[in-house]
């Protein structure tokens, strides 16, 4: 049997299924089968107050998922989908409380991946797919690294490495069309700004805070199995190593649940560099967290260059932050 008619195959007898897209890997199961979203939720050892995302096959499948589709909202639709941009929107009634943790809206987003274009289109019913990593974790961006990460437990249709690297944009589009980034990604404000002016005018933005409308946005996410320190300031390694000794006095073993490693010694360090051009270091970065937490060294860093605040980079410094155990 092909690959993806074993993928659809275990889609449809309620497992879940390695599924490669633009982004990273997500782990698909059938939104409609209960037990297949439950899961999603065990095989990440993932909390259930954190939602997941809904991936249609194209603007069609929004129809079922959302209380009603604005003009606003198509327009997103038809000018990012099929893309790494996730729409957070008032949910219709019968989309389950399991997938959207008991909140009324749907996250829902149409990958651009060939391959899960085909498999969303040939199951005939949309996936909910979160990143296909253990709960606080690296996400995937190859298939080899899902494999890994369940330990051959989960069938991946392989679909090559993910050419963006890290998640989708999360966009939420509230009741009076104001407009909030709940996740920095390969898709910007100005993009989106820029893609609705003609028709709509200015938008307005508004910043959301609450961990009621932006669960899952926790401060840690995304570590690698070694520590990571990220470095924004010049130092010599010495001042870094002073430093780590002084600030790992005071960092905790666990925050909001996620594990915060500690190295247990600080002799050996790894240096983790990136491409200086943004859209090539998202691509790499999960890669790199993976492949050099396999080598044998005390801790991980990365050097920062950039300003924090710089609109290009802001995507990949989103991870970084969470994925570090410190930053100096
Ligand atoms: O690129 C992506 O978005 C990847 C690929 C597989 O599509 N998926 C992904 O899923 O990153 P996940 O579950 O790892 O991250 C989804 C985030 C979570 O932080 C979740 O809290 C948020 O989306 N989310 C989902 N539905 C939401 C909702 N209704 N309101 C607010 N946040 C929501
Ligand atoms: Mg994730």
């Amino acid at each position: 049997m092909n690959q993806m008619n074993r993928a659809i195959e275990i889609l449809n007898s309620g497992g879940v299924v390695g599924m490669p897209t633009e982004t990273v890997y997500g782990l698909a199961a059938r939104i409609d089968i209960p037990s297949a979203v439950e899961k999603i939720f065990s095989t990440k050892s993932r909390p259930f107050f954190d939602p997941l995302i809904v991936h249609v096959a194209d603007t069609s499948g929004l129809g079922g998922l959302v209380k009603d589709i604005s003009p606003l909202v198509l327009a997103l639709a038809e000018h990012f989908w099929p893309g790494p941009l996730t729409l957070v929107l008032p949910k219709a009634r019968g989309v389950s409380d399991l997938i959207t943790a008991g909140l009324e809206t749907v996250g829902v987003r149409c990958p651009a991946h060939p391959i899960a274009r085909e498999l969303i289109q040939r199951v005939g019913v949309p996936l909910a797919a979160p990143s296909a990593n253990r709960f606080g974790k690296t996400s995937p961006t190859t298939a080899r690294h899902v494999r890994d990460e369940f330990k051959d437990q989960v069938f991946v249709l392989d679909g090559g490495a993910c050419e963006i690297g890290i998640e989708s944009t999360i966009l939420r589009v509230g009741a009076e069309s104001e407009l909030s980034i709940l996740r920095p990604g390969a898709i910007s404000i100005e993009q989106i700004s820029r893609a609705l002016e003609k028709d709509f005018g200015s938008l307005c933005w508004v910043e959301v805070t609450s961990q009621f409308e932006a669960p899952g946005q926790m401060k840690h996410h995304y570590m690698p199995s070694r520590p990571l320190v990220v470095v924004t300031q010049q130092t010599s390694m010495a001042e870094l190593c002073s430093a780590l000794r002084q600030q790992l006095k005071n960092l905790p073993e666990q925050i909001e649940g996620v594990q915060i490693l500690h190295p247990s010694k600080i002799e050996t360090p790894l240096e983790i560099t990136l491409s200086s051009d943004p859209v090539l270091a998202a691509r790499e970065l999960y890669a790199k967290l993976r492949d050099s937490a396999k080598e044998s060294c005390d801790f991980l860093w990365i050097h920062w260059p950039h300003q924090l605040d710089d609109s290009n980079w802001s995507p990949i410094w989103d991870r970084l932050k969470k994925a570090a155990s410190l930053i100096i």
